[in-house]
């Protein structure tokens, strides 16, 4: 059994009870690691004897950051159609066929190649768990693949056959849901955990989400949802319903959305995704709304080539400071402790003993400083199961 010591931690963020305020803190704190999992939290005067050290010379340590929603296999990029939002133009999600073309065309070692290009990415800024959906494929092999390459480099793999109704379905949307929740829901519950719908004016109303939601249930995935987006609708009141862990964007509520996710007590989350509204030059959620009534809120980078092409955790919790009324430390919570809730782990997003030893030094000496130098490589130093990663 080997033990690494991280030691001289000037601000632990535990995300636990014993420390102080909702991130837990301890000051002038030591971690032992053993075998990939959190052994041991305590005050640096006393650490136990371990096999290996770092020294993290008085910075700010935190766990890693739980991107519970991404969109990472997919071919090409939409840069032009960011190029033509910011000149005006509106976003729609019917840039979702570009990439279902591209990605249908591409091989699966082109495919491979993004996943683990951007996988690498949001590792290298802080991200040791991401959940990645599929939705660029749209076909029984396609969306099959985009789980498999999916599942290489991530345990939290989404089905998401209900992203669009595909071009060649388009006069027969009852069929293509037919497809999804028979042959293509079949192939793809082997390789996947949960089961995602875009329940959305213009992609799948009402009817069709419970219908998709509610087979995926019964093969033994977990719901979760992409719910009120683009305008007001049923998707966050029917993901509380169906007990989906989360419902993401919660961009456009009314006051009964905010009520049914209250009710929940914290068993749906709901999951901001600012990056979206930044990319699409959208007005951002009101996360202060959901916060002052109690909801679990989330925060995620939604990483995809049309809403929000970024991978970076700390870009998100600035965003969320700046212009969504979070403070500092809860939006930090919301990238840490809340990804874990939304995607109902508990092994990762604290740093408690028996935890998976998943944690970044910053180059900082406090976590505010994650929204309070935007844009700046903070992330000194990862570890992935205890191990240290290339910087
Ligand atoms: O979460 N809204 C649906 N899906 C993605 C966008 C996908 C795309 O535009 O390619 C989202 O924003
Ligand atoms: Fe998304």
């Amino acid at each position: 059994m080997s033990s690494l010591l991280v030691d001289n931690i000037g601000e632990l963020v535990t995300n636990a009870g014993a420390g102080d305020g909702p991130l837990g803190i301890r000051r002038n704190a030591a971690v032992l690691v053993e075998d990939g999992l959190v052994a041991w939290v305590g005050p640096n005067r006393y650490p136990p004897p371990a096999d290996r050290r770092i020294d993290a010379e008085g910075a700010a340590v935190l766990p890693g950051f739980v991107d519970s929603h991404a969109h990472l296999v997919f071919a090409g990029d939409r840069a032009a159609e960011f190029a033509a939002r910011m000149a005006g133009e509106p976003y729609t999600g019917g840039g979702i066929r570009t990439t279902v073309g591209a990605t249908r065309a591409a091989t699966d070692d082109e495919l491979r190649a993004t996943v683990r290009r951007l996988h690498g990415e949001a590792l290298r800024q802080g991200t040791t768990t991401v959940e990645i959906k599929s939705g660029y494929g749209l076909t029984v092999p396609d969306e099959t693949r985009s789980l498999r390459l999916a599942a290489e480099v991530s345990e939290e793999t989404t089905f998401l056959g209900a992203h669009l109704v595909p071009a060649e379905y388009a006069d027969r949307p009852d069929d293509y849901v037919g497809l999804v929740c028979g042959p293509m829901l079949a192939a793809a519950a082997p390789h996947a955990r949960w089961i995602d719908v875009f329940c959305e004016r213009g992609a799948f109303d009402a009817d069709h989400t419970r219908a998709i939601l509610t087979c995926g249930q019964a093969a033994g995935l977990g719901a979760r949802l992409h719910a009120n987006q683009l305008g007001q609708g049923p998707g966050v009141q029917l993901g509380v319903e169906l007990g989906a862990a989360s419902v993401d964007h919660c961009t456009h509520l009314t006051d009964a959305d905010v009520d049914a996710l209250a009710g929940a007590g914290g068993a749906t989350v709901a999951t901001l995704l600012p990056g979206a509204e930044f990319s699409t030059r959208s007005p951002y959620p009101d996360a202060r709304r959901l916060l002052d009534a109690g909801v679990t809120v989330a925060l995620a980078t939604d990483c995809n080539p049309g809403s929000s092409y970024t991978s970076s955790m700390p870009f998100c919790i600035a965003l969320a400071v700046r212009e969504m009324r979070m403070s500092p430390t809860e939006a930090v919570w919301a990238a840490t402790a809340g990804g874990a809730a939304a995607l109902r782990r508990t092994d990762v997003g604290q740093l408690t003993p028996g935890a998976r030893a998943d944690l970044m030094i910053l180059d900082a000496p406090s976590h505010l400083h994650l929204a309070y130098r935007p844009g700046v490589p903070l992330i000194r130093q990862v570890l992935h199961n205890g191990v240290p990663q290339c910087r």
